[in-house]
């Protein structure tokens, strides 16, 4: 076999074989292909395309390029959550610790932030002490024991995708619907779940700009998790616009936990509400879902999810104090407000560029190995649709580095001032099951 051949199939628009698949992804992964080849065969399927039996075969190829977990000793139904990649997206950080609380094991595992999106382990980082590295067998245990334990992706895991996703995201072949596919379910299967929900995020600061590739690319990862015997559910989210009001690292954690106290955006919430009831239906303990959405507000509601939060960060050894007094999560050095220029309402915010501006600020990496300021971010004071007078504060940027005029006009730029109300986009658009 020989790649040129299988670039060239593709190049061409047919359909690959599972040993063609195999052969490139061990290939690759054994540095027998070089990213020159790679590459070409990566732009070939952005334009032509996989059918879904080809997009299974390069997920399974990618879970057999490395460890999968082992996760059979672990009691009950063990329930996943992953998003697409959004900005503010705390989700995991509220909905694993309410769905533990609900006697489901959520056995987690999630990535870093790249780029304009934020990643759930750097958040748990801001958190002093908090461990991201569990051997398996103690994974295991804290989620028998605790019900929860969200871990950092082990290096073995998925190598294939790993390297994949370096190459994809400098040959502009990160927006294909069966790589992101592959990509995502990939790590899912590996990480060893036996239900998986999933939040394909939809708008301005999600990799599916449109709702026709959001629901495409849910189907086909639905189709995927269900052809490998997982339950698997799509729920597609609007990415318009950041979730919530907090964009960094130890604001958004402080934004989590005032949302596992009973508080918190009315969207941010209802996001957070939805992804944990169809992780409880999953997990076997509701049937309906009007249920199992009553149930979780019970539990938000009533302190037991913030209880289970404080169990899961003393467990994986954070500050647990902070909980109690957010205020001694990391605070910044420098604060600048931004003052809106003109009177009226706020028509959209370019959820990307928050996202960029809150990266630049020190929230995210520029590069792989870049270290995080936890302590910088954005705080939104106005959502689309609220009212605008001249002068009132829009966001406020904080950071341990001189925020500069660049940064400012990036987030300006973000946030669009109209006089007339603009419609409310919905926070939920459909579910895929
Ligand atoms: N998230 C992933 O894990 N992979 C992609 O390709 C895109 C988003």
């Amino acid at each position: 076999m020989r790649m040129v051949d299988i670039i060239q199939k593709k190049r061409d628009g047919y359909s690959l074989t599972t040993e063609e698949i195999n052969y490139m992804i061990s290939g690759f992964t054994s540095d027998a292909i070089p990213d020159y080849q790679m590459s070409a065969f990566l732009m070939a399927v952005y334009f032509k395309g996989m059918d879904i039996q080809e997009t299974t075969e390069l997920t399974m190829a990618m879970v057999n390029s490395g460890e999968v977990m082992d996760l059979s000793g672990i009691n009950g139904i063990k329930v996943d959550k992953h998003s697409t990649g959004g900005v503010g997206d705390k989700t995991s950080l509220i909905v694993g610790p309410l769905v533990a609380a609900s006697g489901v094991p959520v056995a987690k595992m999630s990535g870093r932030g790249l780029g304009h999106t934020g990643g759930t382990i750097d958040k748990l980082e801001a958190i002093a002490g908090f461990h991201v590295e569990l051997s398996q067998p103690q994974f295991v245990e804290q989620v028998n024991k605790h019900k929860i334990a969200i871990v950092s992706q082990t290096g073995n895991l998925t190598p294939a995708d790993k390297k994949l996703y370096a190459l994809r995201d400098v040959t502009a072949t990160v927006n294909s619907i069966p790589l992101i596919a592959s990509s995502v379910m990939s790590k899912k299967i590996a990480s060893g779940a036996d239900a998986i929900v999933l939040d394909v995020k939809v708008g301005s600061g999600a990799f599916m700009k449109t709702h026709a590739e959001a629901r495409e690319l849910a189907k086909i990862m639905v189709q995927i998790g269900k052809g490998l015997n997982k339950k698997t559910v799509a729920i597609i989210t609007d990415m318009n616009q950041p979730l919530g009001y907090e964009v960094g690292n130890a604001n958004e954690v402080k934004e989590a936990i005032e949302v596992l106290s009973g508080k918190g955006e009315a969207g941010l919430v209802q996001v957070c509400l939805t992804i944990a009831a169809y992780m409880t239906i999953a997990g076997g303990i509701y049937a309906d879902f009007n249920q199992a959405y009553l149930a979780m507000s019970g539990i938000l509601q009533n302190g037991e999810a913030l209880g289970k939060f404080k169990e899961f960060i003393k467990t994986q050894g954070g500050r647990v104090v902070v909980v109690e007094h957010p205020d001694l999560l990391p605070q910044a050095k420098n604060h600048v407000e931004l003052k809106a220029e003109l009177a009226g309402y706020l028509q959209s915010m370019a959820a990307e560029s928050v996202g960029t501006a809150a990266m630049l600020l020190g929230a995210g990496r520029q590069t792989k190995d870049e270290p995080i300021d936890y302590a910088a971010g954005i705080t939104l004071k106005k959502k689309v649709g609220d009212e605008v007078q001249k002068g009132d504060v829009l966001a406020v940027l904080h950071s341990n580095r001189d925020i500069n005029l660049e940064i400012c006009q990036i987030l300006r730029n973000a946030l669009v001032i109209g006089p007339d109300k603009p419609e409310i986009l919905p926070v939920i658009y459909d579910v895929i099951e």
